[in-house]
Parts: structure tokens; sequence; C-alpha cells
């Protein structure tokens, strides 16, 4: 059982006529990352939003736009979403001809690196860059889109990472963490971070919740009480 859980809410469930305005609201409300969903009808089938957007919310908040890459090819976009302001790039690795050499590019670009493994993509795709990984996110809905049901076989792969992640660390390793992304709720997410999960995404649990409710910030904590 980790620690911290970190909060990531995707502002792919947001409104998109008023991005600024609800950045600034899941930061007050005690998000810890800025999710950010990027697709390209290609890799995935569906179209959202690039570095330009990224640039335009960066300075609505301080904490870090976690950028997840759902594009092929991966390379060209990164040095943009750097310059862009981004603080963690991650992307699929079936969507790279280099895998090693994209993740030495988002690192030297000065952000935390990492890969996305779908719901059937094997856990060795890990196998020989363990040392240049600040994050794996385990996807736990098919990329594409906001508010799937949470695939329930996520909970088993995430303790095999987790598992990997540890032993890494235990050896000398630096320090990884370990985000899910799709259908997490208050009735999912004790489960998600027993499993060994650190950082949580939170799209349609976080943007349809009702005013009534407390607003993101009643949302939140009801997550973080459900995680402990
Ligand atoms: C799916 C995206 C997710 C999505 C999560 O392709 O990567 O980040 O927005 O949304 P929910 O939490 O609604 O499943
Ligand atoms: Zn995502």
């Amino acid at each position: 059982m980790t620690k911290t859980l970190r909060l990531a809410p995707s502002i792919l469930s947001a409104d998109f006529a008023r991005l600024g305005e609800e950045v600034r609201a899941i930061e007050a409300a005690g998000a810890d990352l800025v999710h950010f969903d990027v697709m390209d009808n290609h890799y995935v089938p569906n179209l959202t939003i690039g570095p330009l957007v990224c640039e335009a919310i960066r300075p609505h908040v301080k904490i870090g736009i976690d950028v997840h890459l759902m594009v092929e090819p991966v390379d060209s976009l990164i040095p943009l979403f750097a310059k862009a302001g981004a603080n963690i790039i991650t992307f699929h690795p079936e969507a790279s001809k280099h895998v090693d050499r994209t993740l030495s590019l988002i690192r030297e670009l000065g952000c935390k690196a990492g890969l996305v493994l779908n719901p059937a993509s094997p856990l060795d795709w890990l196998d020989h860059v363990m040392d240049k990984l600040d994050i794996i996110l385990l996807m736990s809905v098919n990329p594409g889109f906001g508010g799937q049901k949470f695939i329930p076989s996520t909970l088993g792969k995430l303790r095999a990472v987790r598992r990997r992640i540890d032993a890494h660390q235990a050896a000398g390793g630096q320090p990884i963490w370990l985000e899910v992304d799709g259908g997490v709720k208050t009735d999912n997410i004790a489960d998600i971070v027993r499993a060994g999960a650190d950082t949580c995404v939170a799209g349609s649990a976080v943007f349809s919740c009702p005013d009534a409710d407390g607003g993101y910030a009643g949302v939140m904590q009801a997550l973080r009480q459900a995680a402990k």
C-alpha cells in the first residue's frame, strides 16, 4: 500500500469552452496534476487538443501538466509539448518506432517520461527501459474516450507492475510512479490503490459531479476518502 495518492483529473471531461476556469477550479479543489489527453484520430479514434491548448492553460495553474499522448508518430510532438509547459509526457510504445530514444528525448527536454500500456499490451515493454521511466501508466479502458467502464483485469496487472517497480527500487533504481487511467470512481479506487497505484486519473468522475455534492472538491475528497 502506497502512502501518497495523487489525483489527476482528466480535462477530457471538462467544459472546453471554459478550460482556464476549469483547471483553476480543479487545482483549488486539491488536484495534484492536470491530466491532458492528446488524441489524433489515427492512433485512437478521436481528436482532441494539442500543444497550443497546453500553452494556453499553463499560466492558469501551478500544478504539473500530465500529457498523455495517444498519437502516432510520437517524437515530433514532444518538443512542442515540452515548450508548451508539459511536466510529464507519456506515450504508447506501439506508437513509437524507437521507444528508448523517445523516452530519452522527453527527459532531455526536462520532462518526466513514461510509457502507457493498453489493456492488451504486455508488460514486456518495460523490460529494457526501467531506468528511463519516471512513470508507468496502465490503461484500465481502451484509449479514445472518457466515461468508459474500468476493466477489472487491470488490478492483476497493477500488482505485477508494482512488484517490478518495488524490485527495481530495492536494487537501487530511481522512483517510478504508477498511474491508472480509465473508469476510476469512488467504488473502485480502494481496490486500485491496494493493487499498487499511487496516481489516479479521473475524468468523468470529477467533471460530471453535481455542485450539490460539493463540486470538484467534494468529489476529490470522496475519492481520497474511499481510497483509504
Ligand atoms: C481515455 C483517456 C482518459 C479518460 C479518462 O482514453 O486517456 O484519460 O479521459 O476518463 P474517465 O475517468 O471518464 O474514464
Ligand atoms: Zn489519459
